[in-house]
């Protein structure tokens, strides 16, 4: 029997990441929506490309949670997108209602799921998520840390002229401004990157990389990134439903790991068919440590403004 994967939010991100999980032939994909006949057109355009591509899901559109019963997964993106001049920070009171109201319909009819969240501020949205659904850790996870270090992977590729094939990155921390990308933990096939361009050309990577979502938002003006996030979902997903044991960077609920509990934050994880298998804790500098706890320290604040009806 295939999987079937809830796809929550019909709009760009949840388009690219349904149509990406249905390509990949992760299971038949489900996008639910508020709005009527966005979901439907979505599904059936992404079903139309089947034949061309040659993948054998199925996508399909709706209104109702009913059709979502029995999810393996749950991809929640419904909300609003930062507009220019927004923070993350900004949509917290907006998106904490719409995330509450969804994953407590997804998770009624599909108990037994692994929720990927996506929804910004995100590590604050995986809180109201876990609250929510009642679900343990290891089954509410949030995607941040494969983008970021998406992103740093492209600005050294362009850097240095090399294929991003050969590039790895490594980011820790919250999904935002105080995110911590890693130089001596980021490689050029093995190199660190430290070893390969001047610090000026490192710490403007990072500066980039810290600022990647802004970025777009500025250069599109109305909406946010969706390409690589949606590609970054279908990693995911594919990492768990396929049972891969694959350590990839996630937004995880901390109980002790790297001296932080009671917080989401970016850590590198270890996924597979049930969700979070492990946290992988790796040595940090002083300087690095700090710069971590400085950033799980900004979502604890903002998971503190979580109201406690939320959960
Ligand atoms: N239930 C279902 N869908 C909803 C609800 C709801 N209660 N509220 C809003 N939506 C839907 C909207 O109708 C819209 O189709 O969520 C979709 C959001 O789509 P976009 O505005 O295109 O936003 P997108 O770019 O996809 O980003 C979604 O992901 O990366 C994050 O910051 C981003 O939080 C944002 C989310």
């Amino acid at each position: 029997m295939r999987n079937k994967i809830t796809v929550i939010g019909a709009g760009h991100v949840g388009e690219t990441a349904a149509f990406n999980i249905a390509r990949l032939e992760l299971g038949d994909v489900v996008l639910v929506d508020i709005l009527e006949g966005v979901p439907q057109g979505k599904a059936l355009d992404s079903f139309e490309s089947s034949p061309i591509f040659g993948f054998d899901s199925t996508v399909l559109g709706t209104n109702s949670y009913e059709d979502t019963a029995d999810s393996a997964l749950i991809v929640m993106t419904a909300g609003l997108a930062r507009k220019p001049g927004m923070s993350r920070d900004d949509l917290f009171y907006k998106n904490l209602e719409i995330v509450e109201a969804c994953i407590r319909e997804a998770t009624e009819v599909s108990p037994d799921a692994v929720i990927i969240m996506v929804t910004n501020p995100l590590d604050a949205m995986c809180e109201v998520a876990r609250r929510a659904s009642g679900f343990p850790r290891e089954r509410v996870i949030g995607m941040a840390g494969i983008l970021d270090s998406a992103r740093m992977r492209a600005f050294i590729a362009m850097e240095l002229g090399v294929s991003v094939e050969n590039t790895h990155a490594f980011v820790l921390g919250g999904h935002g401004d105080s995110m911590v990308p890693l130089a001596r933990y980021s490689t050029v096939a093995g190199i660190p990157i430290t070893k390969l361009m001047p610090h000026d050309r490192v710490d403007a990577i990072i500066e980039r990389t810290r600022k990647g979502g802004g970025e777009i938002v500025k250069l599109l003006k109305t909406g946010s990134a969706y390409y690589a996030p949606g590609l970054a979902i279908a990693e995911m997903a594919e990492a768990i439903l396929k049972d891969k044991h694959k350590i990839l960077p996630c937004a995880a609920y901390l109980e002790g790991e790297y001296g932080i509990s009671g917080t989401y934050v970016g850590v590198p994880v270890q996924l597979g068919r049930r969700g979070m298998e492990k946290i992988v804790e790796i040595a940090l500098t002083d300087e690095e440590r700090a710069a971590f706890h400085n950033s799980a320290e900004s979502v604890r604040e903002l998971i503190e403004m979580i109201p406690v009806a939320a959960g």
